[in-house]
């Protein structure tokens, strides 16, 4: 059965017969038992409402997830989908409120019980559980500052329900991630990359990674193409776009999801190729950082694996000439759905080489008056060509290759992208 639009919110006192019923149907026992009883459900309500929600459609529940913290650890201790509503990335939904509100709370260690059931496993290992080996099963997150009055508000459940409250201190492509694919597609890179990535990944045997795999733009059409692909973005919401348009694809099988910051990401095997696509090494803001990344990248590969990326070759004249003047990257208004306009604005720091790109979204209605209106802060840096070559060097890296265009034209002063190959030695 298809459910209608889904709603997550906070588990309430009153959703505790259906909750326990529901789980008692879903965990297949035969009645209320020590492990799982009202009480149990009534004890989260009580003790644990802030990350403990229900997934509800036409005002039924249709699935739910029971978490509690103890210790500066969180952990999931029951979640259930209705079986007439599986497969519908209702448990998704869940795992990805719960997280969130953890993340937000300052909560960087989560942790559940490993299954015996090895597809349960696998579930939460596409949200970057590991050691499901061992009983217990890990996840770090990684750690989000909150003022204590988020804090004491995420506390006392009020900001946990619907929470934009909480977008400021989520990753910034969280709120990006809806729009996400028609905002690309205004790049005149979108396609060449695209195209470019597909077939380097389809070509290389072995382990293939993307770094910041998005909306599984490139991915899924990897793993359309018979190659497993492993897919770390530090963004759910960009997570949860590209699961669902994997599972669209039918390719869900053939991509492994890790939710992680590259800076510290751990593989489950050494990599015979890591990309980094469409300039997304400019979200690590610092030399620094880029650094620390590209040892874990070093580190994440096999010897003789290869690392590939692009960039922009970023041009002074363009910055300055373009800096705080509103782009049009998306506008389209039709007479059945409404419109929708996404804006890019550049605000440039060129001491500190960093860019704050503030990504305004539209929605009217079909006259084209404005409904609604966000700005999507995006944070970024450049780094340019003699840094990319000294870094890479640095950490142990061989240069196998620098390209000035998706189609291996050597990098000359005219070229408009750098796309570097790096080389693990052998
Ligand atoms: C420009 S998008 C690229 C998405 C996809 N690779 C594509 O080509 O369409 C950048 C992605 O990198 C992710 N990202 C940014 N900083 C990250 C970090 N420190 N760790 C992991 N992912 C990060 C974002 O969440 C976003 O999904």
């Amino acid at each position: 059965m298809t459910v209608a639009k889904v709603i997550i919110r906070n588990l309430d006192p009153e959703d505790i017969r259906t909750v326990f019923e529901l789980g008692l149907a879903a965990f297949d026992w035969p009645s209320e038992s020590v492990f799982w009883s009202e009480q149990v459900v009534r004890w989260y309500c009580e003790s644990a409402r802030v990350v403990s929600f229900v997934a509800e459609s036409d005002q039924m529940i249709v699935g739910f997830i029971l978490c509690f913290a103890a210790d500066s650890t969180g952990c999931v201790g029951w979640i259930a989908v209705d079986e007439r509503f599986r497969q519908q990335g209702i448990a998704s939904k869940l795992i990805h409120r719960a997280l969130l509100v953890f993340r937000a709370l300052g909560i960087t260690k989560i942790t559940t019980l490993a299954r015996e059931d090895g597809r349960a496993n696998r579930f939460f290992q596409r949200f970057g559980f590991h050691d499901c080996r061992l009983r217990k099963v890990e996840l770090l997150l990684d750690p989000v500052a909150l003022s204590q009055g988020t804090r004491d508000s995420l506390l006392s459940g009020t900001l946990a329900s619907e929470g934009t409250h909480m977008q400021q201190t989520i990753p910034e492509y969280d709120i990006l991630a809806e729009v996400y694919d028609v905002w690309a597609a205004a790049d005149p890179v979108c396609t060449p990359s695209h195209d470019f990535y597909v077939q380097l990944c389809s070509e290389t045997e072995g382990i293939i990674v993307e770094l910041g795999v998005g909306t599984g733009r490139i991915a899924v059409d990897v793993a359309r193409r018979n190659k497993p692909i492993i897919g770390v973005d530090i963004s759910l919401s960009m997570l949860e776009q590209c699961r669902s348009r994997a599972v669209e694809a039918g390719v869900q099988d053939h991509i492994e999801l890790i939710q992680c910051d590259v800076r510290s990401f751990t593989l489950p095997q050494k990599a015979h190729l890591i990309v980094f696509p469409f300039r997304s090494i400019g979200h690590l803001l610092s030399l620094e950082d880029k650094k620390q990344t590209l040892q874990r990248i070093f580190d994440q590969l096999t010897p003789g694996g290869r690392f590939v990326f692009d960039h922009y070759a970023f041009s002074e004249q363009w910055a300055r000439s373009h800096d705080g003047i509103p782009r049009l990257m998306h506008g389209q208004l039709s007479a059945d759905r409404g419109g929708l306009f996404i804006w890019d604005t550049y605000r440039y720091d060129f001491a500190a080489q960093q860019m704050n790109c503030f990504i305004t979204i539209e929605k009217s209605d079909k006259q084209g008056r404005v409904l609604e209106k966000t700005h999507c802060p995006l944070s970024f840096s450049w780094i340019l060509p003699e840094q990319v070559q000294r870094l890479a060097l640095e950490v142990g890296f061989e240069v196998e290759a620098l390209y000035g265009d998706f189609s291996y034209t050597n990098f000359g002063a005219s070229s408009l992208d750098q796309v570097w190959f790096l080389r693990r030695p052998t």
